[in-house]
């Protein structure tokens, strides 16, 4: 009896899967619900680069670090800067005085936004946090006296939207780093010294349920210890059951390994990938860090940003937009008036978005592109522009008798009739409202 109690206990009680520190381990680990449900994250890069405020957050970089070094960025030193300041005097300017975690957390809870990702630490090592890895060069020593994740993150998550944060792996300037890199990452004394403690503590006391890491293309992820640490996050951590990590985990891991994929920048898939992915734009496209002298050609629209996260999610993909806040820990009004849009839109078409699955079909050619979600036995055809008749044909969804049509933010039904006997359907379409996204959704029920 007890024996056979026994025995039905071990198949009742799931045992603790413990991961080992090996990519065939590491990638079985299911990915936590709330991540594909959530669809739509915000991300913020924010640091010391936010103080130039010029080119992009690479300003280091094309400034002193890339041979020859960028003579654009060289002569906006020369003309605006006096002679002989290093980047790291710009720390004390990145002053965020006008820094109010709470209205930023409205704005990205406006936006419909369900996560949140800040820049923990850029590729310059700066860390918005007091990290004691990294004495006098983070938030709380200098600039802002201020732990910028910590105090973000409180707001964040006091409007019930989860909280991540993108990491690093490298750091152009660290002489740890640049010494393993002159050893051909034979040593390594940066993963080691800084890197993994950081890390480590940073998980610890923060709790993350994002890890989006970056910077780590020029190391095999065996330099970077990434399957030891990941390891302890999925066994360990205090975020085990909740987290999830991006595939930017060492070279040649990207669209290969980890949590979710988002393979490069701005990645857009011409067909249904076969894993969960994430695309990661940025609202001003030349830049994801503040630039002082962008201009309005240079953002993206609201129309273009709905249409591009319907894209995504059809495609199967979370979609991560990017805004740059000022050093003065302003989010510029035109990217804030960008969230909203992004929210008054999903405030009617929501339900086609959030926690929605890729239907059979991802999109058909009409005469405006469709593109297709599902939740359940609903399907919702998303148009991204004014069809030019008030008729729509869709070919794809099966129909009976029973189906029914009508367009989110409208109660009463639509008129429609099948083009073939119970395949495809001409939709009667109402004047479509003016929406700040341009998009509309067809709902349809008891298609196939
Ligand atoms: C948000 O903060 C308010 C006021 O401090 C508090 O009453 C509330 O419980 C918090 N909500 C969440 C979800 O943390
Ligand atoms: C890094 O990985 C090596 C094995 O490659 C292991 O011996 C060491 O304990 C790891 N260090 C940390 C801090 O994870
Ligand atoms: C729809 O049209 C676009 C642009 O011409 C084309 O790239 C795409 O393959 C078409 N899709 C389908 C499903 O026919």
């Amino acid at each position: 009896m007890a024996a056979v109690f026994l025995l039905l206990l071990s198949f009742l009680l799931p045992t603790a899967a413990r991961y080992t520190p090996d990519w065939v381990s590491l990638d079985g680990r299911p990915l936590p619900s709330w991540y594909d449900e959530a669809k739509v994250g915000i991300f913020v890069h924010w640091g010391v680069f936010s103080v130039p405020g010029f080119g992009s957050e690479w300003f280091w970089w094309h400034w002193q670090g890339q041979q020859p070094p960028d003579p654009n960025y060289v002569s906006y030193m020369t003309k605006n800067y006096p002679p002989g300041l290093s980047y790291s005097e710009f720390a004390p300017h990145f002053h965020a005085q006008f820094f109010n975690p709470e209205e930023w957390a409205d704005i990205f809870r406006a936006s419909g936004a369900k996560y949140v990702v800040l820049t923990a630490k850029h590729h310059e090592g700066f860390t918005n946090w007091r990290s004691p890895y990294s004495w006098n060069w983070n938030s709380v020593d200098t600039g802002p006296y201020r732990d910028l994740v910590g105090d973000l993150g409180e707001a964040v998550r006091n409007r019930s939207l989860h909280y991540g944060l993108y990491n690093s792996l490298y750091e152009w300037f660290n002489p740890l780093y640049l010494d393993d890199k002159k050893n051909g990452f034979k040593t390594q004394q940066f993963v080691i010294q800084k890197l993994l403690p950081e890390l480590y503590n940073m998980v610890v006391r923060y709790r993350p349920e994002v890890i989006w890491s970056d910077g780590d293309w020029e190391a095999p992820d065996s330099y970077w210890n990434s399957t030891q640490f990941l390891a302890w996050l999925y066994n360990d951590s205090p975020v085990k059951d909740t987290v999830v990590t991006n595939d930017r985990w060492g070279a040649g891991c990207a669209c290969k390994h980890g949590g979710y994929y988002n393979c490069e920048d701005k990645y857009s898939p011409g067909q249904l990938p076969k894993h969960k992915w994430e695309k990661c734009t940025s609202v001003d496209t030349l830049s994801w860090g503040y630039r002082r002298n962008m201009k309005l050609k240079e953002l993206m629209d609201l129309p273009d940003i709905i249409d591009d996260l319907v894209r995504t999610v059809a495609l199967g993909g979370n979609y991560l937009l990017n805004v740059g806040p000022t050093a003065d820990g302003t989010i510029p009004p035109v990217f804030e008036e960008r969230l909203r849009g992004v929210g008054a839109w999903l405030e009617t078409n929501g339900e086609a978005i959030f926690a929605t699955k890729p239907w059979r079909v991802q999109m058909e050619n009409s005469t405006v592109s469709v593109w297709y979600t599902s939740k359940g036995a609903t399907v919702y055809a998303i148009i991204t522009a004014r069809p030019p008749t008030t008729t729509l044909k869709l070919l794809i969804p099966k129909t009976s008798a029973a189906t029914k049509v009508t367009l989110l933010g409208r109660p009463s039904p639509l008129p429609w009739a099948p083009v073939y006997p119970n395949a495809g359907l001409t939709v009667l379409l109402p004047d479509l409202p003016s929406t700040p996204g341009q998009a509309w959704t067809i709902k349809l029920d008891g298609v196939q």
